[in-house]
């Protein structure tokens, strides 16, 4: 099997990973992709300097008919579409219509992360718990919202924001600016308790379950700071009740791809459920529709079963009753963010990194090539250190004793992800 994988951010690298190693894949290319996914295609004799090179390095995602020729001249049998921008665009409907296999729901199915509104209305017809909300336009509708709920304010722009769209504040001030810069918004209750991300892999009617993951989401250590797309995840979560996969697929996932089939937009493709654990249980903070960044990179390494496979079979619809494996011991992935993230980031100077022993992989999120072929940083989220190993603690030594052999003077990063769960001070939550 040929796989094209669409995007060039750490996800998408820690897909081709994964993909890579299952035994039916011959070839796994991703595009535009970065300096960490060329250096995969060596393996498959492909130079970018070459035409082809370029043709995949220079892919603009949103563009469906760059993919579909792309995916055409690559012999490719599946296409797995990383990003939201590409799915709400209507990119995978394009190449299935060109007759090639897509993992990834259609621009219809997309809106449950495209529209904040659309996922709350379909939250509400299935029955599915989520926060109480109200979808406002105007000053009156924000100020009455924000009264009605109270603080903490949780302002959230209807539509795609780079996980930078949601505003939660005490100040009432700074939650009704951020309404009004953005015009649509939907203004909730706040949720308390801790956060998990339950990643599915659907295949319009069945779902198959990824492990939890937690993702640290604040900028700074001890979760202070504005949000961000995500500062490090771990994997598996020492702290969740038993039965937490069990009761989101019954109460959310289920309920969501029934609501979805009868609607006559079938959901296939990876359905993301942010979910906090509150003192009234599970509620739902979120629908995306593709694969968490970076959750993804704690979560893959852990995967046994085949996933070239398991992604097809959810592209056509013939996921059966399949269920994943996975090794023992624990996942964790550190974010190397440029300074100045999540506001403009400074993206001066090189990058320079050593061998990495067995249990690391470096993720190239937001890197590109500078003069000399030096790697230099490009973006916010840059590179995406991950560790295995036995337990928690284990994986939190290897991974932060790594990460400070990189030279990356404008970079930064958290030191605390996972420190609270490998210390056992996370308290069990009921669902
Ligand atoms: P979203 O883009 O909806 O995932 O929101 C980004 C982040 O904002 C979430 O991961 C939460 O940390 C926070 N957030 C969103 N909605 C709520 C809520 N209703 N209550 C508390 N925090 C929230
Ligand atoms: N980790 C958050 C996201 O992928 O949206």
């Amino acid at each position: 099997m040929k796989v094209l994988v669409v995007g060039s951010g750490g996800r998408e690298h820690a897909l081709a990973l994964a993909i890579a190693r299952d035994d039916v894949v011959e070839a796994v290319h991703v595009a535009p992709g970065n300096p960490g996914t060329w250096a995969m295609d060596t393996k498959y004799g492909l130079d970018h300097h070459t035409e082809l090179g370029e043709k995949i390095r220079r892919l603009d995602p949103v563009d469906a008919t760059a993919v579909v020729e792309l995916a055409q001249t690559l012999a490719t049998d599946l296409v797995v579409i990383g990003p939201e921008a590409p799915l709400v665009a209507g990119v995978a409907d394009e190449v299935r219509a060109a007759g090639i296999t897509c993992f990834g729901p259609s621009k219809e199915a997309a809106q449950l992360e495209g529209s904040k509104q659309y996922a709350k209305e379909v939250m509400t017809a299935a029955g599915v718990p989520t926060a109480r909300s109200a979808y406002c336009t105007t000053q009156d509708q924000i100020e009455a919202a924000l009264d009605e709920f109270g603080a903490p304010y949780v302002v959230k722009n209807d539509g795609l924001a780079a996980g930078k769209g949601v505003v939660v504040t005490d100040d009432r001030d700074e939650a009704l600016a951020h309404g009004l810069a953005c015009g649509q918004v939907v203004i909730e209750e706040y949720l308390d308790g801790p956060e998990v991300s339950l990643f599915a892999i659907c295949d319009g009617t069945t779902a198959v379950p990824l492990i939890p993951a937690q993702d640290f989401k604040r900028v700074g250590e001890g979760d202070t700071g504005p949000n961000t797309g995500g500062m490090g995840a771990y994997c598996p979560l020492p702290w969740v009740p038993e039965g937490l996969t069990d009761a989101v697929m019954e109460q959310v996932v289920g309920p969501t791809l029934a609501e979805m089939a009868n609607r006559g937009t079938l959901f296939q493709g990876l359905l993301y459920v942010g979910l906090a654990l509150t003192s009234n249980g599970l509620k739902v903070v979120e629908f995306n529709v593709r694969f968490g960044d970076p959750e993804t990179e704690a979560i893959l390494p852990l995967l046994t079963t085949p996933l070239g496979q398991t992604l097809h079979a959810a592209a056509t619809g013939s996921l059966g009753d399949s269920k994943l494996t996975w090794k023992d011991g624990s996942s964790i992935v550190v974010v190397y963010a440029a300074k100045g993230y999540p506001g403009t980031p400074d993206n001066t100077g090189t990058i320079t990194i050593g061998d990495t022993p067995k249990s690391v992989q470096v993720i190239h999120c937001g890197t590109t090539f500078g003069a000399n072929h030096t790697l230099i940083p490009k973006g916010g989220r840059i590179l995406a250190i991950t560790a295995q190993g036995d337990n928690l603690n284990h994986a939190r030594e290897r991974v932060y004793s790594y990460i400070e052999t990189i030279d990356y003077p404008t970079g930064f990063f958290r030191p605390d992800i996972a420190a609270a769960a490998a210390q056992g001070l996370i308290e069990e939550p009921t669902i």
